[in-house]
């Protein structure tokens, strides 16, 4: 060995830099040029040209050069594709669940065999380092196409009862490409569904590579469709009457726009949003580890991650300490092109992403926030390549930053900022640290530091996310439910729970839908008007009802009131016309009454056993009431008293058994998937069968420990009010039940628009079903509509059972490593 080359291997031990350490690109180079870098779609089975022509470049924002032409999807194009995937489901349903597994494992097998080809695409297309596409993106892909493999084979024997629901359109964005095609395509294939899928604009290349592999698969023409193009393309996707499904992950925005569009339509939706996820550290928390869980939680994917980690909340006696580890570790960290294997962090996906990043930051900065980078951050330049034309282009690069002392309120503290940006503010008590933690719009993600496990799992069911890493974070997998609360959206990507968003009860598929003039609006309902026939009613019965909010009977705040008409036209009393006032007042008190929420599984049954008991002490009393009100026999009437009380009993046993699990995570920890309420949950009620409709909607939800504010019948609300002294006698906390009379589709609209209210279920129209899921969009609550559909509640499987004990929960996932 020379002197000068033994120097300079001696230089580099001394300094311990890195030297360059590329990727090879051949293979990506190699398969682009297959294909002369220009694509189609892929329809059917095949690759085809876009109806019109119109294609569109995508890029490498690491450099900013130009990879490939694709595809800009039409109206045409996504008709063509919708229609494929058509065709393909019937065939691909019949498949036996085996033979569906075996695609699925292929799927999985191919992916690790084209690990290389993929990791490198993946690399160049989105900017992201190949270190996370070799290590994470690529690997967890192949995982979830196996895991999803079982499920495909179990489906009939751990999903009795559920079907594939059809047809799924799924947009993805561009943060993890491949893994967001693999989350969706995943449990939708094995489920028995066709997909048409939409990639996002700036990375549409890893989807189609993954379309070509599904060939050498043997995957069955149509079963997987993609369409490449931008918003206007996805929007053609979710807008398509031949959808049954809708899945989204992407911006809180246009997750909003697909909750409107799909309104109404019966189509089954799943949305994954942004987030502003919450990493809390607490003083006695091992200050190094959660050091790396910082870099974990905000540098991985250059803060392009929807559950990042990007508001660290530092208890104050150590927030000084943890902040000078933190800002040694800033500088070590390394940025620059995606293929050099010891890059920690590579470009951002567009300009308009870098903007928006800069900005954000500026605006923080001028407000008084102290800005911290890496002292190589003055240094950070980017690579340049050149566009189709031969114009020189430039890479996207944002240095790691720090933003200390920011104000809860401000901008960079509350809005997604979507890059390698950390805000950081501090706490004192663990109350306070949950109260900063929640006050975001968001819930997807947070992450929690200390090393005493009763603190931990104490803060963790406070916390308002679906995950929440303990001493940990951003760690993923196929075994586990994946997805938000509140303006994160609603449904689960992964595990059992994530299945459930694929498939639909058979019973709730076969339902007809209501005859002409089976559901009511109240007689005088727009007016002060007694109606009827004007015979004065039945004066044994008549009496006038009142609103029951808080644990207390009320009168309504229009002082209206609507008579309550037998089959033959004769008043049997009257019921308050309820308005917005009614119902805020209502929510008001189902929000502040937490005890219900809080209280054991074991107390709530007893509750629920006790009012079961009341109502069948005065059995007699409300058969004959409901004998008047509906003009049914007395058996028939007294048989609907019989099953309500049975089906307060069903969900008194339940409370205390439908519970959680523990998913077979394949890393050295439990992953705690517990059944959380969502809090406030609205109910409306159809007509028929006022008794028992109402005991069976409001029942799971209250055994779940939801606060219900419902709507009863509006025609014969008195089978409700009548429950009022039943429930006084019964031990149910003020507020853990309210009810509000009057016309139902009034007071839904009113309660899916309320912000306060985090899930609601509604069986009424076809046109109020449209009206709740539309006016929902605002707080992306979830729902559960009938889309007109009549249920028989009488009938076991239609009108109780674990389908509505999953609807009036949500699953946390919560993940607790063990070992040093
Ligand atoms: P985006 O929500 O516009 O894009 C996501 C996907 O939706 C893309 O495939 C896009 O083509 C498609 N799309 C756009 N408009 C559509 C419409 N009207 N109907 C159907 N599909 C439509 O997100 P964008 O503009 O790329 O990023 C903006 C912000 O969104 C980011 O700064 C970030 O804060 C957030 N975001 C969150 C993601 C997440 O994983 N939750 C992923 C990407 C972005
Ligand atoms: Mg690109």
């Amino acid at each position: 060995m020379s002197t000068t080359a033994d120097d300079s291997v001696r230089a580099i031990f001394a300094s311990m830099d890195y030297g360059p350490a590329p990727e090879s690109a051949e293979a990506a180079r190699a398969w682009l040029a297959r294909h002369d870098r220009v694509f189609g779609h892929f329809i059917g089975g095949a690759f085809v040209e876009p109806v019109d022509g119109e294609r569109f470049a995508t890029v490498h924002p690491g450099d900013g050069s130009t990879l490939a032409q694709v595809a800009q999807g039409s109206q045409a194009d996504v008709d063509a594709a919708v229609a494929a995937a058509q065709q393909a489901l019937p065939g691909w349903r019949a498949l036996d669940p085996g033979a569906r597994a075996r695609h699925l494992y292929a799927l999985g097998r191919h992916v690790q065999q084209h690990a290389r080809l993929l990791a490198v695409l993946e690399a160049l297309d989105n900017g992201k380092t190949i270190r996370e596409t070799r290590d994470i993106d690529v690997p967890l892909v192949a995982r979830h196409f196996y895991h999803h493999a079982g499920w495909a084979q179990l489906l009939e024997r751990e999903f009795p009862g559920y079907h594939g629901v059809g047809v799924c359109g799924q947009v993805i964005p561009w943060n993890f490409p491949l893994l967001m095609l693999a989350w969706k395509v995943a449990p939708a294939l094995a489920a028995g569904n066709t997909v048409v899928l939409k990639p996002a604009e700036f990375t549409p290349l890893t989807a189609l590579a993954f379309a070509e592999l599904s060939l050498e698969v043997g995957l069955p023409p149509g079963v997987l469709n993609v369409v490449t193009g931008d918003g206007r393309t996805g929007a053609a996707l979710v807008a398509h009457e031949g959808l049954a499904k809708v899945a989204f992950t992407g911006s809180t925005e246009v997750g909003r726009a697909i909750r409107e569009v799909t309104a109404g339509r019966g189509v089954k939706l799943s949305l994954e949003l942004g987030g502003k996820s919450p990493f809390i550290v607490f003083d006695d928390a091992d200050l190094d580890s959660a050091v790396e869980g910082v870099v974990d939680a905000i540098w991985f994917n250059q803060g392009e991650v929807c559950c990042a980690g990007s508001r660290l909340l530092v208890q104050e006696s150590v927030a000084a300490r943890l902040e000078d580890k933190l800002r040694a570790r800033m500088e070590t960290l390394r940025e620059g092109p995606s293929l050099d294997k010891a890059m920690d962090m590579g470009a951002v996906i567009a300009p308009v992403q870098l903007d928006k990043i800069s900005r954000l930051v500026e605006q923080c900065r001028a407000e008084g926030g102290r800005c911290f980078q890496p002292s190589w951050a003055a240094g950070l330049t980017a690579p340049v390549g050149d566009d189709e034309a031969g114009t020189a282009t430039r890479g996207l690069y944002f240095p790691p930053t720090l933003l200390a002392d920011v104000a809860p309120a401000s901008q960079a503290a509350q809005e997604e900022i979507f890059g390698p940006v950390i805000v950081s503010m501090t706490f004192r008590t663990p109350a306070e640290a949950v109260e900063l933690a929640n006050n975001t719009r968001y819930g997807l993600a947070a992450s929690v530091w200390t090393e005493n496990v009763n603190l931990a799992l104490d803060v963790a069911p406070q916390l308002e996310a679906g995950v929440v890493w303990i001493n940990c974070s951003n760690v993923f997998d196929a075994a586990s439910g994946f997805g938000g609360y509140r303006e994160s959206g609603f449904g689960r990507e992964g595990g059992r729970e994530g299945m459930f968003e694929y498939l639909a009860p058979d019973w709730e598929a076969a339902l007809p839908t209501y005859a002409p003039g089976e559901l009511t609006t109240p007689a005088g309902a727009d007016g002060l008007g007694l109606g009827g026939d004007g015979s004065g009613g039945d004066a044994a019965v008549d009496r006038t009802a009142k609103l029951y909010i808080g644990g207390k009977q009320a009168r309504p705040d229009g002082n209206y009131a609507y008579p309550v008409l037998a089959p033959g036209g004769a008043r049997v009393g009257q019921a308050p016309l309820g308005n917005r006032k009614d119902v805020r007042n209502a929510v008001e008190a189902a929000r502040k009454a937490v005890g219900w929420t809080r209280a054991t599984a074991h107390n709530r049954a007893q509750v629920l056993y006790y009012l079961a008991e009341n109502l069948a002490a005065r059995a007699g009393e409300f058969a004959d009431r409901l004998r008047v009100l509906t003009g049914t026999s007395l058996d028939d009437a007294a048989r609907e008293v019989e099953v309500s009380v049975e089906r307060l009993f069903f969900y008194a046993a339940y409370a205390d058994k439908y519970d959680g699990g523990v998913h077979a995570t394949p890393l050295r920890n439990v992953t705690l998937a517990m059944p959380e309420a969502w809090g406030v949950l609205a109910v409306a009620c159809p007509d028929e069968a006022p008794l028992l409709a109402f005991v069976s909607l409001t029942a799971p939800a209250l055994a779940m420990g939801n606060r219900v504010v419902a709507v009863p019948s509006p025609r014969w609300p008195l089978a409700a009010t009548d429950l009022y002294q039943v429930l006084d006698t019964s031990d149910l906390p003020g507020g853990a039940l309210n009810i509000v009379t009057g016309v139902r589709d009034e007071l839904s609209e009113v309660l899916a628009r309320h912000a306060d209210v985090a899930a609601m279920w509604y069986v009424g129209g076809a046109e109020g079903s449209a009206t709740v899921e539309r006016e929902s969009a605002d707080n992306l609550k979830a729902t559960w509509v009938n889309w007109g559909r009549r249920r028989d509640w009488f009938d076991r499987e239609q009108g109780e059972g674990r389908e509505y004990l999953r609807r009036a929960t949500r699953i946390k996932n919560i993940w607790v490593p063990y070992g040093e």
